[in-house]
């Protein structure tokens, strides 16, 4: 009962919450009494809800869906039923390591598509219903990827690059309507991300990495605050304030001490 009571009523989206940081971003929704849907392609995302469930969410409901495409994103937009939107965390995405030339080009494709055409699309749809309606908080998972070259990454830190660009021109766009936009910009994070990507023969792969309940704690934060980024702990914020400096040609080339395969020996 006591739980019940603090159930808000208001209704929070959350992509890629099956692990790592957009689970963690779906917790903090969670205890904040929010309803939530949940949103991966995979059926480990019905585990997720339930762990939501247990930390005093309003209603939990799970949806599988690949957000690589308008299908995809039109079942997700078919599950929320008209009910207004307090939260739409765009948080889903996915790396690929290896040279650009060796990586396989439905593989790359498929990290565009979920990153970019995906995401832009699940916006496009849902962020001009936030602004009729004048009030809502919008959080998009950038990088500090998005400021260098990604060598070993390319694609990744091209996709990257696009959405932190994205959310401030999204947000100057839309900043008399009520509703905001944050970027979060997390560097290496502790997830299955590296895996994922084929990485865990590089540097990055291998070296210790922030906590995503941290990660995802600030960028929650910043969003409810409305502010427009956060890059999340001191070692990413001087990175960012290095890659602001440094020609494009030294990041690049730092980038592949970072991931290129093999990297993780040396
Ligand atoms: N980890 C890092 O170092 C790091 C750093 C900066 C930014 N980020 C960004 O943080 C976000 C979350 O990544 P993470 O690190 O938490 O990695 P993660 O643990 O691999 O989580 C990725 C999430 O995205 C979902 N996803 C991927 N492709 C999808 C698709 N086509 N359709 C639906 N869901 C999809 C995954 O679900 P399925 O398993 O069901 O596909 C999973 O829930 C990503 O946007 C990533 O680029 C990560």
């Amino acid at each position: 009962m006591a739980q019940a009571q603090r159930h808000t009523g208001k209704f929070s989206i959350v992509t890629g919450a099956s692990t790592g940081i957009g689970l963690e971003l779906a917790k903090n929704c969670a205890r904040d009494g929010m309803d939530i849907l949940v949103v991966a392609n995979e059926p480990e995302i019905e585990q997720a809800a339930e762990t939501l469930r247990g930390l005093g969410a309003g209603q939990v409901e799970a949806l599988q869906a690949d957000l690589s495409n308008e299908a995809g994103v039109d079942k997700l937009i078919a599950a929320i039923k008209g009910r207004s939107i307090e939260h739409l965390i765009a948080n889903a995405g996915r790396g690929l390591g290896d040279s650009f030339l060796n990586q396989d080009w439905a593989a790359a494709k498929y990290v565009v598509q979920t990153n970019i055409t995906g995401t832009l699309y699940l916006i496009h749809e849902l962020a001009r219903r936030m602004v009729d309606a004048g009030t809502g908080r919008i959080l998009i998972t950038g990088s500090i990827a998005g400021f260098m070259p990604g060598s070993y990454q390319a694609v990744y830190n091209g996709t990257k690059a696009f959405l932190d660009s994205f959310s401030y021109a999204l947000r100057e766009e839309i900043k008399d309507s009520g509703v905001t936009v944050t970027c979060l910009m997390p560097g290496a994070t502790e997830t299955e991300f590296f895996e994922r990507a084929d990485m865990m023969d590089t540097k990055i792969g291998q070296e210790k990495k922030m906590d995503p309940a941290e990660v995802a704690k600030q960028g929650y934060d910043a969003m409810l605050a409305g502010d427009g980024q956060v890059v999340t702990g001191w070692k990413n914020k001087m990175q960012v304030a290095m890659s602001h400096v440094m020609p494009a040609e030294q990041l690049a080339k730092q980038h592949t001490k970072e991931a290129a395969p093999g990297t993780a020996k040396h």
